[in-house]
């Protein structure tokens, strides 16, 4: 396995659109070795998620895993390690839930970002079997942020209230 590089805001290939894997394709020693150090990377950099197009691949795939303990993001739900390939989010109701995002490629930024409270997520696992969840709240939270990489968008696009950004040492000393 390898570590990946990461793209950091302002790098034309974060504004790109991801294009589907087909499943013959997902199935290729290739893609799978790519997950794998896709996984290695995000673990490598504490992320709570990670898009393959934030790695320089633009296709859509998205690893998503909350530790108990993650040092970033410490007040988040644990979501066990999620490999979404093709990923769709359904909204469920109207709520919405706010609250503080960062980004592997938004270096030492945060703010906060209304996303909605309530999805459905389809997509297939890293060996193209059908998944569907539905989760709330926070854990909505890490899937839409994902999601929204496979699209070009950055959290920064959908902070509303600009006066929200901060630094991470900032929030901790301000915000939490
Ligand atoms: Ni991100």
């Amino acid at each position: 396995m390898s570590l990946l590089r990461i793209a950091e805001v302002g790098h034309p290939i974060l504004r790109q659109v991801a294009r589907p894997l087909s499943l013959d394709e997902l199935r290729e020693e290739r893609w799978q070795k790519f997950i794998d150090d896709l996984v290695e990377t995000m673990h490598d950099a504490d992320g709570a998620g990670l898009a393959a197009i934030q790695v320089y691949e633009p296709v859509r795939i998205c690893a998503i895993e909350i530790k108990p303990n993650n040092p970033r993001y410490p007040e988040k739900v644990p979501i066990p390690l999620t490999i979404l390939v093709n990923p769709v989010i359904t909204p469920l109701s109207d709520r919405t839930f706010a609250s503080y995002e960062g980004c592997l490629s938004v270096p030492n930024l945060r703010g906060i970002v209304n996303r909605h409270a309530d999805i459905r997520v389809d997509f297939w696992d890293r060996h193209g079997a059908p998944h569907t969840r539905t989760v709330s709240g926070i854990e909505a939270v890490t899937y839409q942020h994902e999601c929204d990489h496979l699209d070009g968008k950055l959290f920064l696009d959908r902070v509303t209230d600009t006066t929200t950004l901060t630094t991470w040492t900032n929030y901790a000393r301000h915000h939490r």
